[in-house]
């Protein structure tokens, strides 16, 4: 950490960062070793759910784990560092963070969200959120004219997900914000799960809160369900601290020490992820079976040049039609040998899936047409493998499926 200042060649390594000192915040913020008896390097794992106290109602600083935990301290002061903001609170799921956020709402308040989001979270917003008296106007926030027409006098929260899923369109954040902060009392939330905050940094967009399904890229290891919320809003903050306390909602201890360990390593795999889905993309648009090629990182990407304003990197996932029909895109999956057929994403292992009837199978038909989310969009989720492999193993599955069709 310390000694020789860098050297020229070190220099232009650094200046390659998307967000100055990244890395050496994914890896060292939180993790002092003097927080511990033991000067342990790595940080340890707090299983206990309960804390001594000297005196009756006196924690020092822990009491019971569902309030706090050493782990989760330690991986909360990371992941705030991360996104570069001052608090960072994390939740059992992505989807878990997201109620907590909901839960700062009351009846009679109202919210503008997305008609392309995340199928999960339209379920949450559509069908549980909606019986407690909240309720949501679902709008094309691509235009920002949409946004700033569903705004209400009762608005309270603007919720965008940006690159949608699975249809990678980009909503411009800042443009989202200056809408959203003309009318005081209302926070603009973005779900940066996509981006990660290697790529994409919304606090300095704007926003005033990034959620993260911690399960995709930033842990990166398909092994932990998780979400976090992050914030430089002070009051706000308290609130989801309360709220992890009152609902319960939070992460094991071991899991915080497995997404922690994750997290180190985020900044090398985002570049992996984004060098190899380029290399996927460009050999997709080069192929006679597919029709259209879904990655914001291409010239040919309606919002390319959005995108490069707002985002460091493009990521790794990438969506594209096959030329045909259901059964094409059946044959499809089922002639892959390296791509895995599942949902979730943002994993080290490339996955694909149908969304239609995977992870979007619970957004309406006739939502899902609107969307242009077919029989035949299919969305990657390019891994760490090496790029060649990845590459022969999709035009190896296509010329299959377009044989078939
Ligand atoms: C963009 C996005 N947001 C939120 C979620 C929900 O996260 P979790 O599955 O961790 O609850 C997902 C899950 O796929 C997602 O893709």
């Amino acid at each position: 950490m310390s000694g020789q200042p860098p050297s020229k060649k070190q220099k232009v390594e650094q200046d390659a960062e998307t967000f100055p000192g990244f890395a050496t915040a994914v890896i060292h913020a939180g993790q002092e070793p003097e927080q511990w008896a033991s000067k342990s390097v790595v940080p340890l794992i707090s299983l206990s759910t309960t804390f001594k106290q000297d005196t009756p109602a006196n924690p020092d600083p822990y009491e019971y784990t569902r309030g706090g935990n050493p782990s989760r301290t330690v991986l909360q002061t990371c992941l705030a560092a991360s996104e570069g903001a001052e608090y960072a609170y994390v939740a059992s799921s992505g989807l878990a963070a997201t109620s907590l956020i909901i839960q700062t709402l009351k009846s009679g308040d109202h919210m503008v969200t997305m008609n392309d989001l995340y199928g999960g979270t339209n379920r949450y917003f559509r069908r549980v959120v909606s019986k407690f008296g909240i309720t949501a106007s679902f709008v094309d926030c691509t235009d920002l004219t949409n946004l700033k027409a569903a705004i209400q006098p009762n608005t309270k929260i603007v919720w965008i997900e940006s690159p949608t899923n699975p249809t990678l369109r980009i909503v411009d954040i800042r443009g989202a914000a200056e809408i959203a902060h003309k009318h005081p009392g209302i926070l603009l939330v973005v779900d940066n799960t996509f981006m990660s905050p290697y790529f994409q940094r919304p606090l300095e967009l704007g926003a005033d809160i990034v959620m993260h399904s911690i399960t995709k890229y930033i842990n990166g290891h398909s092994d932990v369900l998780m979400g976090v919320i992050c914030t430089n809003n002070k009051e706000f903050g308290e609130q989801i601290n309360f709220l992890q306390l009152a609902v319960g909602s939070v992460p094991s201890p071991f899991d915080c020490y497995l997404v922690n360990r994750g997290l180190k390593t985020l900044h090398l795999r985002m570049r992996q992820h984004e060098k190899n889905a380029m290399a996927v993309a460009k050999y997709l648009e080069s192929s006679s079976c597919v029709k259209e090629v879904l990655y914001p990182g291409l010239p040919s990407h309606p919002q390319h040049e959005v995108a490069k304003k707002q985002c460091k990197g493009f990521s790794g996932m990438v969506s594209f039609r096959i030329k045909g029909d259901l059964q094409t895109s059946r044959e499809f999956f089922k002639a892959l040998k390296v791509f895995t057929l599942a949902e979730s994403l943002g994993g080290y292992e490339s996955l694909a899936e149908l969304p239609a009837v995977m992870t979007h199978a619970s957004v309406s038909e006739e939502e899902r047409k609107a969307l242009g989310i077919t029989d035949t969009l299919i969305r990657l989720s390019v891994g760490l493998e090496s790029i060649d492999d990845l590459i022969n193993d999709l035009d190896q599955a296509l010329q299959h499926a377009c044989q078939q069709s």
